[in-house]
């Protein structure tokens, strides 16, 4: 396990050229999978909501559900950089509250840095709450809180768009983010904005061109059946395992060959059961 990142070595990483990994957890088990696997930074995504507690989107999440499940992932990876997704509604209200609620996630989570979505128009969000000491992670192009405003789960920054993604880009690394995702926009437009930042660029389902990739843990790993979006890969289809391995477990119950004796606690005689039938 290597040294846990931070962001000025996050920073570096994109410097010297090194492609960043992100991976979404949600409770310990992944966090400790997760730091094992070496990831540079791991992300208590909103999208919980949605792989963990089935949801059709990420809206319905709260600040106590991200500080719960951040509580988790920290202790099972607390050597690696974690960020946490401000739900919607905790920062679009006012600055104040936005600062507000990013100290209170960091506090009551304890993550390293929160993410959020907008650019331009989260401007003086990020502002804020860098000005207060917590870092902020952007998050452009397709924002999945405010998919009813994009009019669905679309890619952005096609054709003439392209300018409105990229003045988001530069305005969340004005405002003093220390990261950036980009989600869903054309591969060319995902590299131009990495050369132009000097923040380093998470892409999903922005092509090859950023300093680093980030997945949802459940989409890479077979854990979600709803959809696979075409920008994800099943690096390992643990979902297949895992209904095969309870379909074991089924059929050994009703053969009567688990619980073996193995797994079967002695330490009372037959004369202490006497007289107890
Ligand atoms: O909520 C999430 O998992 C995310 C990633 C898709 C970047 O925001």
């Amino acid at each position: 396990m290597g040294k846990k990142k931070t962001t000025l070595t996050l920073k570096q990483m994109k410097e010297d050229g090194e492609k960043i990994t992100m991976v979404t957890s949600y409770d310990y088990a992944m966090g400790t999978l997760a730091e094992k696997a070496g990831v540079d930074t791991i992300l208590i995504g909103d999208s919980v909501q949605m792989v963990v507690l089935g949801d059709e989107c990420t809206v319905p999440a709260t600040m106590e559900t991200m500080i719960h499940h951040t509580r988790a992932v920290v202790k099972g990876a607390p050597n690696t950089f974690i960020i946490t997704d401000m739900p919607f509604g905790s920062y679009q209200v006012s600055a104040e509250k936005a600062v507000e609620n990013a100290i209170r996630i960091q506090k009551e989570g304890g993550c390293d840095a929160v993410k959020l979505e907008g650019g331009v128009n989260m401007e003086h969000v990020i502002k804020a709450i860098t000005s207060a000491g917590v870092p902020v992670c952007g998050h452009i192009g397709l924002t999945p809180q405010t998919t009813a405003m994009l009019g669905g789960y679309r890619v952005q920054g096609k054709g003439e768009a392209a300018k409105k993604v990229l003045e988001d880009a530069l305005a969340v690394e004005r405002a003093g983010a220390f990261m950036i995702v980009l989600e869903c926009i054309p591969g060319e437009l995902a590299t131009l904005i990495s050369q132009k930042l000097t923040i380093p660029t998470i892409g999903i389902g922005g092509g090859n061109g950023t300093d680093g990739q980030v997945l949802v843990f459940h989409d890479m790993l077979g854990l979600f059946d709803k959809f696979s979006p075409k920008h994800n890969k099943v690096f390992k289809n643990i979902g297949k395992e895992i209904v095969e391995g309870i379909q074991e477990y089924i059929t050994e119950v009703k053969d009567r060959s688990f619980p073996a004796p193995e797994n079967t606690f002695g330490g009372v005689s037959k004369d202490d059961l006497d007289g107890l039938y």
